[in-house]
C-alpha cells in the first residue's frame, strides 16, 4: 500500500511548531529506508539479552531494517540503552558486592520500585556490569550469554548501525526511544537535548534521517520537535494515560490520543506512532485476533505512519490459535510469521519484532502472498 506523504491534511492542526512549519511534508518517508520496516525490539532480544550490542548486531544480520535503543540517563548525563532505569531484572548489579549498598526504593511513574537505579551509577560503574536475560523462563537459551556484555551507550549503538551500513551496503536505522522522560526532568537529568545534539553530532539530520525518536509521553515530543525536525514516533498504549499527561493533571488518554481527531494533533509533531499490537487488532474471546480496528486508516488519513509493537516468537505472546507444541510452554515457539501476515493485511508501515528474521521473512513473504 503506497501513501501519498505529504502535509495537506497536517495544515489546521493544532500548535504548529516552528519546525512542522518549516517542515512542509511531514509524514514523509526516510529515503534511505523502506517502505515497510522491520524494527529489531531492543535487538534481536528473542536470541540474546536485550539492548546489548550482541542483541543489535543480531538483529541487523537477521534482516531488521531498524535497531531500537531505549534510553535511560546515567548519574554524569550519558544515555544508556535499558529499559527501564532499575537493572536489577537486566544485569548483575544485585550480585555485586560494592554496589549493595546504593539498592533503594524510588516513586517512577507513579510507582514504588525497589532495587539499583542508572542514575545513581557513573557510566564507569555501569560499565563495570554485565547484561543478563530479562525472561529466562521464555527464552532458557539466552541465559548462555549472561554475564558476557556491557550496557552499552546510545553513542556505541550509533557506531553499530553506521558501520554495520557501511558493511552490509545498506542503511541501518534507529528508533530511539526516552524512558521515564518527565522522571529523568524531575532529578536533573532530562534526555531530550542530549538525544538530538548526539542524533545531530553523529550525522543525523532533517526529516529524512534514518531514524526514529519515541516516547510514550507527549510534552517530551512537542518539546523536542522544538529543537529538530528529525522524525517523531508517538508511542501509544492500549490502556492508560501518558505520564506526563498524568503529572499536569489532563484528563485525556491513550484512547483520546488514538482517537480519529487526536491522531490529527499527533500530525502535528509526529510522522507516525507506535501503537500496542492490539489496538490495530484486538483479541477476541478465545484469545485469538478479532476484527481490525479502524486505527490504521485513521492514522493513514491523519498522514502518520503506524510501527505497532511488539511481536515475539514464544507462545505466551500469541494468540492462542497460533500456538504450537505445548501451548502451556513457556519457551515453545509459535507461529509468529502468521501473525504477522494478519497484521500486514491492515496496512501497517512496518512493525517492532524480538526475532527479525521471523519478521523480515514474513515480510519479504507478503506481496508475493497478496498477488496470488
Ligand atoms: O517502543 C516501542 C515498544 O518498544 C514499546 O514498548 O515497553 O518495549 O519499550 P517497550
Ligand atoms: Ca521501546
Amino acid at each position: 500500500m503506497k501513501h501519498a506523504w505529504n502535509a495537506a491534511l497536517v495544515m489546521g492542526a493544532v500548535a504548529l511548531t516552528p519546525f512542522s512549519v518549516q517542515s512542509a511534508e511531514i509524514g514523509v518517508k526516510q529515503a534511505q529506508l523502506p517502505d515497510k520496516l522491520v524494527v529489531g525490539h531492543r535487538g534481536a532480544s528473542a536470541l540474546r539479552p536485550e539492548h546489548t550490542l550482541a542483541a543489535y548486531e543480531k538483529a541487523i544480520e537477521d534482516g531488521a531494517d531498524v535497531i531500537e535503543p531505549d534510553l535511560v540517563s546515567t548519574k554524569d548525563g550519558v544515555l544508556v540503552a535499558r529499559h527501564e532505569n532499575e537493572i536489577s531484572g537486566t544485569t548483575d548489579v544485585s550480585s555485586k558486592p560494592e554496589f549493595a549498598y546504593r539498592k533503594t526504593t524510588k516513586t517512577i511513574d507513579n510507582v514504588a520500585i525497589t532495587g539499583w537505579f542508572t542514575e545513581d551509577f557513573t557510566l564507569a560503574e555501569l560499565k563495570t556490569l554485565r547484561a543478563k536475560e530479562r525472561i529466562p523462563a521464555n527464552r532458557p537459551a539466552n541465559t548462555a550469554y549472561d554475564g558476557l556484555y556491557e550496557i552499552p551507550t546510545l553513542q556505541e549503538v550509533i557506531g553499530l548501525a553506521q558501520r554495520k551500513s557501511k558493511e552490509k551496503k545498506r542503511t541501518i536505522g534507529l528508533y530511539a526511544e526516552t524512558k521515564h522522560p518527565s522522571y529523568f526532568q524531575s532529578i536533573g537529568l532530562p534526555m531530550e537535548r542530549r538525544l538530538v545534539d548526539t542524533l545531530h553530532a553523529s550525522g543525523y539530520h532533517g526529516k529524512n534521517a534514518p531514524v526514529f525518536i519515541q516516547s510514550f509521553e507527549v510534552a517530551n515530543l512537542k518539546e523536542i520537535r522544538q529543537m529538530t525536525d528529525l522524525p517523531i514516533v508517538q508511542l501509544l498504549s492500549a490502556a492508560g494515560k501518558p505520564e506526563d499527561f498524568r503529572l499536569a493533571g489532563d484528563n485525556r488518554t491513550y484512547a483520546d490520543i488514538a482517537s480519529a481527531s487526536g491522531l490529527f494533533e499527533v500530525a502535528t509533531y509526529a510522522i507516525g506512532i507506535g501503537p500496542e499490537k492490539n489496538m490495530v487488532i484486538p483479541r477476541d474471546a478465545n484469545n485469538n485476533l478479532g476484527t481490525p480496528t479502524a486505527l490504521v486508516k485513521n492514522a493513514h488519513a491523519a498522514k502518520l505512519l503506524v510501527h505497532p509493537y511488539t511481536f515475539r516468537p514464544e507462545n505466551p505472546f500469541l494468540p492462542t490459535n497460533l500456538r504450537l507444541g505445548d501451548p502451556a510452554s513457556p519457551s515453545q515457539r509459535g507461529n509468529l510469521a502468521a501473525e504477522l501476515e494478519t497484521f500486514l493485511k491492515t496496512g501497517i508501515d512496518g512493525f517492532f519484532t524480538d526475532d527479525p528474521a521471523i519478521g523480515r521473512a514474513a515480510l519479504d513473504a507478503f506481496p508475493k502472498k497478496v498477488e496470488k
